[in-house]
């Protein structure tokens, strides 16, 4: 039977455990994109508190597809040196890690992306800061290429993996989502074409990285808006992905306009409100025979344990949890199995986009508080 602690590889990864970090931006790169010295220290404290694998944030392969401050950027090979910092501190703290690649798409704004953001259709929707521009089949071709680049270089770095963004309204999901993508051509209509776009990415990366890497990809499982991507389309694309060689799905749902329903949801008040995208994740492990990774809300050892051990999950990815708690993974191990910290306030984003890095709000008001009694 599949328990937490247990060793495993993914297509040639071995990881120490079960638990995964899900891909957390950080807001704590220069403004094009580089790592330093705080990042690096904080992915080398998550190796040290005994995760699994670290996803990296989502890091965007043009510059036109930056969606926050502070972003990670994977497009230029002037980066080299500090990427290869961080895989070393984390691979000397006995860690593993993955590069999460991304382009926003209309997920942006002119400011953020350096020009008037591109998406598969000039839509109009709650999801865009702005009316994008259009994609030409011939720009189409050219993202596609440097997901593939941005591989080349997640590889040739020394990262252990590559995850490619398929999730939370960016480009791949706007391209899945009939909300977003009302092309008339080969791209938009049906699923088999809203899905062309991933399987273009997925061949490409693959193509670029061999058969021998690990390639993951967080996909929605759903969007949570009146006529965005539903179950039904998401386990179409898994199939077809599993099928083309992806080696692990993890599945989450929601975008930044869903509302109750984002992918980072709040009020994680009882273990009923824990691992809310379980049920889809359990349809779409049915569907496939890669590995599925499954994301949101995971707080307590009870529930992570049955997720695996009754419902088929082959990993658990947290975010916020680790916030806080890094070492989160070697204190379920030495037997501390109280739930995460984590308070589900989602006050963390608030350091990323004013400080010069996220940071658990609520941690620090704890510590003011003890340092004043
Ligand atoms: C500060 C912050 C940054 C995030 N950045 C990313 C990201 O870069 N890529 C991504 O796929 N998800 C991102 N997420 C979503 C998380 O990976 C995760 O899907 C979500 O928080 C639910 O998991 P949790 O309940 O364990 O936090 C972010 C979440 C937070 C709180």
């Amino acid at each position: 039977m599949a328990a937490i602690f247990e060793e495993t590889k993914i297509n040639g990864m071995t990881m120490r455990n079960r638990l995964i970090r899900s891909a957390t931006w950080e807001g704590m790169c220069d403004q094009d994109g580089r790592p330093g010295e705080k990042l690096i220290t904080l992915y080398r404290d998550l190796a040290r508190g005994g995760i699994g694998l670290i996803i990296t944030s989502y890091a965007y392969v043009r510059t036109d597809g930056k969606n926050l401050p502070g972003q990670m950027g994977i497009y230029n090979d002037a980066f080299a040196d500090s990427f290869k910092l961080m895989v070393k501190a984390v691979h000397d703290a006995g860690g593993k890690i993955a590069v999460q690649v991304v382009h926003g798409g209309g997920q942006t704004d002119t400011k953020t992306a350096g020009r008037k953001p591109f998406a598969p259709s000039a839509a109009k929707v709650g999801q865009f800061p702005e009316i994008p521009e259009e994609l030409t089949r011939d720009e189409i071709k050219k993202i596609v290429a440097a997901f593939g680049n941005a591989a080349h270089r997640v590889k040739a770095w020394g990262f252990d993996a590559v995850q490619l963004h398929g999730a939370h309204g960016f480009l791949i999901n706007q391209f899945l989502s009939p909300l977003t993508n009302r092309r008339s051509d080969e791209y938009g209509g049906s699923i088999e074409n809203r899905a062309r776009f991933l399987l273009d990415v997925y061949r490409k990366v693959r193509e670029t990285v061999g058969a021998d890497y690990p390639v993951l990809i967080k996909l929605n499982a759903a969007d949570f808006i009146e006529g965005g991507l539903d179950i039904e389309d998401a386990i179409y694309s898994a199939r077809r992905l599993s099928e083309a060689g992806i080696d692990a799905i993890e599945v989450s749902a929601g975008t930044p306009s869903s509302g109750g329903k984002s992918p980072v949801r709040i009020k994680i008040t009882k273990p009923e409100r824990e691992a809310y995208n379980l049920e889809m994740a359990r349809r779409i492990k049915g569907a496939v025979d890669c590995p599925v990774i499954v994301v949101g809300g995971f707080r307590s050892y009870e529930v992570v344990e049955k997720a695996i051990r009754d419902d088929g999950m082959d990993y658990i990815s947290l975010a916020r949890p680790l916030i806080w708690e890094p070492g989160l993974a070697n204190r379920w191990l030495q037997g501390d199995r109280r739930p995460a910290m984590c308070i589900s306030c989602n006050n963390c984003f608030a350091g990323g986009l004013q400080e010069g890095g996220i940071y658990c709000a609520t941690e620090k008001k704890e510590n003011e508080k003890a340092a004043r009694r």
